[in-house]
């Protein structure tokens, strides 16, 4: 497999094959993924939880991000790396031109920043600059204290409506890749018909062009509380390399997200 780029990706969805992305945060697993098939790596500041034990995203620090994301990027042939920029690390445009600097630098391909239309600005001015940008709408835990917890976002008409708007609206700013997390699957499946741009699922139902998923859940690395929408491919696989080519196979073949794993 060639070197995966935006721009494939967007053919990708244009000719209905399935995006599969996962997290990692070293270059072991990096190399696994792409090798089981994987077309993009995000390296997300669901570090704070699973790599630092912290109760949220909050502390995790653009050279947090910097250090793994150079770790991933030197186990990785061919995924599309992308990086999460962390909480108030994008205030404002400038600031957020200086972390995706060095973010980039570290050897992402493209950084992801939370949050809607206020963004527009950042967006446009990193894409100028030689940055694409992922976003990232529905439940953006990094607002979890605004939320009052980790939990369905776009439930009533209204707050969907203006999911729907913060997505355009990005996409016109443009941003070529967009995360909607948490969401009801036929917000999502609505939002993924009307951009042109892919989009990639993660508790957002089967009819997206792609699913994303923590590594450590998609491996049952998990203890205590474990989000529906995740599921455990190594119980069935054996080992980490066929755990993850079934992931790949369940979303290339729309297996999954099953019902059990979505919000309707
Ligand atoms: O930080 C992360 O791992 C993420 C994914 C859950 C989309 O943002
Ligand atoms: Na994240």
């Amino acid at each position: 497999m060639s070197k995966i780029t935006t721009a494939r990706l967007r053919a990708m969805k244009q000719a209905g094959q399935k995006i599969a992305m996962i997290t990692a945060y070293d270059a072991t697993f990096a190399a696994l993924f792409e090798q089981a098939g994987v077309h993009s790596i995000l390296i997300g500041d669901s570090l704070g939880m699973v790599l630092q034990g912290e109760a949220s995203t909050l502390k995790v620090s653009v050279d947090d991000i910097a250090y793994h994301t150079r770790c991933v990027a030197n186990g990785s042939k061919k995924a599309l790396i992308v990086a999460d920029m962390p909480f108030m690390s994008y205030s404002t445009p400038e600031q957020a031109c200086a972390s995706a600097a060095t973010l980039m630098r570290a050897g992402a391909h493209m950084v992801k920043l939370e949050g809607g239309d206020w963004l527009a600005d950042t967006v446009t001015q990193l894409t100028r600059q030689g940055v694409p940008v992922c976003g990232h709408l529905g439940l953006t835990p990094q607002s979890v204290h605004v939320f009052g917890g980790f939990k369905l976002q776009g439930r009533e008409t209204e707050q969907a409506e203006q999911i729907k708007r913060h997505a355009k609206a990005l996409e016109a700013a443009g941003m070529q890749l967009l995360v909607l997390e948490c969401v009801p699957s036929k917000l999502a499946a609505d939002i993924s018909r009307e951009l042109s741009i892919p989009v990639i699922g993660i508790g957002a139902g089967p009819d997206t062009d792609g699913q994303v998923l923590v590594m450590q859940d998609a491996l049952g690395l998990t203890s205590g509380y474990v989000p529906k929408f995740t599921k455990n491919f190594l119980a069935e696989s054996g080992n980490v390399r066929a755990a993850i080519e079934t992931y790949v196979a369940e979303v290339a073949e729309g297996r999954f997200p099953g019902p059990e794993h979505s919000f309707n």
